[in-house]
C-alpha cells in the first residue's frame, strides 16, 4: 500500500518550491495516508500478448453484411432510449429503394401487435454518397419491465419482415449494462459483438467512434449501412446508449462537407431534448438504477458554453434515492497511460473533474484509446497553472475512470503503454474487448472487462464497485442516525 504514496511523495517534493507549499503537501498526504488504509493501490499490466487477427475492414459482401431479402425490406434495425426515464424507446431503421412506411407496429406479445406509432425519415448525401431512407419511430407510454415486440412497416410496400423485440425497459435496480467502444467492422469487431451478446448484457453503453466510416475513400457511407447491419443482430433488440467519437466528426471541407457529424445525426437518434439538451451530442437518460450522462468530447465544453451550463444543470437534477448510480460516458479518456491520444482528455479534465468529485459519480468510461484500462479513485482538482500539484491523488470521492476503446476497428490495437505504470492505473492491457457493468442494488455493482482472447471469450479484469453515494461510510453513518432519529421519536 504505501508505496503510492511514496512514489507520489517525491513527486511533490520535486515540484513544490517554497516550504509553506512543502508543509501543506506534508499535511494533504498524511490525509491521503489515512484514506488510502481500506485501497489496495498497485497498478498492473498485462503481459498477454495477443496474436493479432487482420485488422482490415470485413468485405462488403461478406453473410455478416447480409442485406434482408425481399424488395424494400427494412435494415439495419436499432432502437435507443426514447426519454429521459424509459418509457419510451426510438426505434431507426434504413429503406433503401423508396422510403416506405413509417409505422412501427407494437405490442406485448407476439399475437397481437395492436398498438401502433408513426414516425418519419430523413435522408442526406456525402459529397458522393446518397443515403437511404432513415426511419426514426418514437414508441411511447411504454410500461416498464414489459416486454415488447414489435414490427416495422404496413400494408403492401413491405413484406414479410420479421418480428424484433424490445427487451425489458426496467426501473427497478438491477441491471446488466454491456460498455463498448471503437467497434469498427473488422472479424475483431464481430468477436466483440458476438462475445457481448454472450454477456447477457440488457442496454450498451457505447463510448464513440461508430462504424469507421471516415477512414475509407472519401468517408464511403456504404460502411456506415454495413455497420448498421453489423449490429442489428444486438441493436434491434436491446438499446445502444450513443456517445459520439471523432470518427464522427467527419468535416472533410475538401470534399465541401462542412457540416459535421453528418451521418452520426440523421442514422443514430438520442433522446436529447427529454433531458433539455440543446444537441443531440450531449444528454442524459436514467435507465434502472443509473443515471447516465453523455458528453461530447468534440463539442465545446469550457465554461459558458451549452455543454458546461446543461452538464452543471443535470448533475444537480440527479437523484440518488431514484438512481443511486451515476455512470459518465466520454470518448476520450481523462485517465490513461498509453501512449496513443495521451493528455487528449485533459482539456475535460480541467472542465468538469471538480464536479465529478462534488457529485460522487461512479464511474467515467470512455474509448479512444485502443486498449483497456481502469483507473483507482483519484482526482487532481487541485492543480491549478501556478500551485505545482500536477500529479493526481487518492480520492474517495473520485470516479474510476475506465477506457474501453478496444471494440476491435481496423486501426488496430494501441498497445505501447508509458512506463512505468502511473500509481493511478490498476489495470492496463492492449486487447480486443468490452467490459460488462452489473448493478447488484444500491451499494453494490460487480464489474469486469471481458478478453478477445484470438476469439475465446475470456474474463480478465474484474473488481466490484460501491456506491459512491450509498456505500460511503459517512452515508451508513447518518442513515443510522436518521433511523434511531427515527426509532426514538417512533417509541
Ligand atoms: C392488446 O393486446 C393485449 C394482449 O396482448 C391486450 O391485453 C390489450 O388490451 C390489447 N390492447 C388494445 C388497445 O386492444
Ligand atoms: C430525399 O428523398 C427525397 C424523396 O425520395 C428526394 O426527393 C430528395 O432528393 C432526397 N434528399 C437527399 C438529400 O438525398
Ligand atoms: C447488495 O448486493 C451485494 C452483492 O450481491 C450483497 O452482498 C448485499 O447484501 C446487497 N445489499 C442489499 C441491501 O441487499
Ligand atoms: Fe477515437
Amino acid at each position: 500500500m504505501p508505496t503510492v504514496s511514496f512514489y507520489n511523495f517525491r513527486v511533490f517534493l520535486s515540484k513544490s518550491t517554497g516550504m509553506c507549499g512543502l508543509l501543506f503537501n506534508l499535511f494533504v498526504w498524511s490525509l491521503c495516508l489515512l484514506c488510502l488504509v481500506d485501497l489496495a493501490l498497485a497498478g498492473f499490466t498485462s503481459s498477454f500478448i495477443r496474436s493479432e487477427w487482420p485488422s482490415i475492414d470485413i468485405p462488403f459482401d461478406s453473410p455478416e453484411f447480409a442485406v434482408p431479402d425481399g424488395y424494400n425490406v427494412p435494415q439495419q434495425v436499432h432502437i435507443t432510449q426514447g426519454d429521459y426515464d424509459g418509457k419510451a424507446v426510438i426505434v431507426s431503421w434504413v429503406t433503401i429503394s423508396e422510403p416506405g412506411s413509417n409505422v412501427v407496429l407494437y405490442g406485448k406479445s407476439k399475437e397481437a401487435y395492436n398498438l401502433s406509432a408513426q414516425g418519419k425519415f430523413k435522408n442526406y448525401t456525402f459529397y458522393n454518397y446518397r443515403s437511404g431512407y432513415i426511419h426514426h419511430c418514437l414508441l411511447s407510454e411504454l410500461e416498464h419491465n414489459t416486454k415488447y415486440y414489435y414490427k416495422i412497416g404496413t400494408g403492401n410496400l413491405l413484406e414479410n419482415f420479421g418480428s424484433k423485440h424490445l427487451l425489458r425497459l426496467m426501473q427497478m435496480h438491477h441491471i446488466r449494462f454491456g460498455i463498448i467502444g471503437d467497434l469498427g467492422q473488422t472479424y475483431n469487431s464481430l468477436s466483440t459483438l458476438e462475445h457481448y451478446m454472450k454477456s447477457s448484457g440488457q442496454t450498451v453503453l457505447f463510448v464513440g467512434d461508430l462504424s469507421y466510416a471516415d477512414k475509407h475513400k472519401d468517408n464511403d457511407g456504404n460502411r456506415w449501412d454495413s455497420w448498421g447491419r453489423l449490429i442489428e443482430r444486438s441493436a434491434a433488440y436491446q438499446p445502444w446508449i450513443w456517445t459520439v467519437g471523432n470518427h464522427e466528426i467527419e468535416y472533410r471541407y475538401d470534399l465541401g462537407e462542412l457540416s459535421t457529424f453528418k451521418a452520426f445525426c440523421h442514422r443514430y437518434a438520442t433522446p436529447y431534448a427529454a433531458s433539455q439538451s440543446s444537441s443531440p451530442l450531449w444528454y442524459a437518460v436514467r435507465r434502472a438504477s443509473a443515471h447516465i450522462i453523455v458528453l461530447s468530447s468534440y463539442s465545446p465544453f469550457v465554461k459558458y458554453t451549452p455543454q458546461w451550463l446543461w452538464l452543471r444543470k443535470e448533475l444537480h437534477q440527479v437523484d440518488r434515492e431514484k438512481t443511486p448510480w451515476l455512470i459518465v460516458l466520454t470518448h476520450a479518456p481523462i485517465y490513461n497511460s498509453n501512449d496513443a491520444h495521451y493528455m487528449e482528455g485533459e482539456s475535460m479534465r480541467a472542465a468538469f473533474e471538480r464536479w465529478f468529485v462534488q457529485f460522487k459519480v461512479d464511474v467515467v468510461f470512455s474509448g479512444h484509446v485502443h486498449a483497456y484500462e481502469r483507473s483507482y479513485r483519484i482526482s487532481n482538482i487541485n492543480y491549478g497553472i501556478t500551485s505545482g500539484n500536477c500529479y493526481p491523488v487518492p480520492d474517495k470521492s473520485a470516479p474510476v475512470y475506465i477506457t474501453v476503446g478496444d471494440g476491435g476497428n481496423l486501426e488496430g490495437l494501441a498497445s505501447r503503454f508509458l512506463e512505468p505504470q502511473p500509481e493511478y492505473s490498476a489495470f492496463r492491457e492492449a486487447s480486443y474487448g468490452h467490459s460488462v457493468l452489473e448493478l447488484k442494488n444500491r451499494t453494490h455493482a460487480f464489474y469486469h472487462w471481458i478478453r478477445n482472447d484470438d476469439g475465446k471469450f475470456v474474463p480478465t479484469d474484474h473488481a466490484i464497485f460501491h456506491n459512491q453515494y450509498w456505500a460511503s461510510n459517512t452515508r451508513r453513518r447518518l442513515k443510522k442516525h436518521q433511523h434511531l432519529v427515527s426509532l426514538t421519536a417512533a417509541y
